[in-house]
């Protein structure tokens, strides 16, 4: 579900709207079970979901979906500071980004900080690797 909710955003952010196509092409996963998963969001209140017109998040839907973009943001800051290659943040964070709690979230987030505002720091932790 939170796939579902970061991808639109994602697409409403790039295009002005989000499809079933598109968001089907982005995760993939088949169209039949983008549509089915986007009734049941339209069923929960997160996303309106109209057959031929695309999809819009609605306040909850949004704030959620923000509350995902913003995990995935602050841990891919964090993960890049270390010089780890796209692809493996990428992947990493796409799995961590469900599991983190708010309080791990805000360790990284502060450590990320620390570490920009300090270079010698982050590179005495890059020597360690
Ligand atoms: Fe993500």
């Amino acid at each position: 579900m939170d796939d579902y909710l970061e991808q639109i955003l994602h697409l409403i952010e790039e295009k002005g709207y989000a499809r079933a196509i598109d968001i089907s092409k982005n995760l993939g996963i088949s169209q039949a079970s983008v549509t089915n998963m986007l009734r049941r969001l339209d069923s929960e209140g997160l996303v309106l979901h109209e057959k031929y017109r695309g999809t819009v998040l609605t306040e909850e839907g949004r704030r959620i979906a923000r509350a995902i973009t913003d995990r995935h943001e602050t841990l891919t800051r964090f993960l890049r500071l270390f010089g780890i290659d796209e692809k493996t943040i990428y992947h990493d964070v796409e799995g961590m980004e469900h599991h983190v709690s708010r309080p791990t979230l805000d360790v990284i987030r502060a450590v990320a900080d620390a570490l920009e505002a300090d270079p010698k720091l982050l590179e005495s932790v890059r020597r360690r690797l």
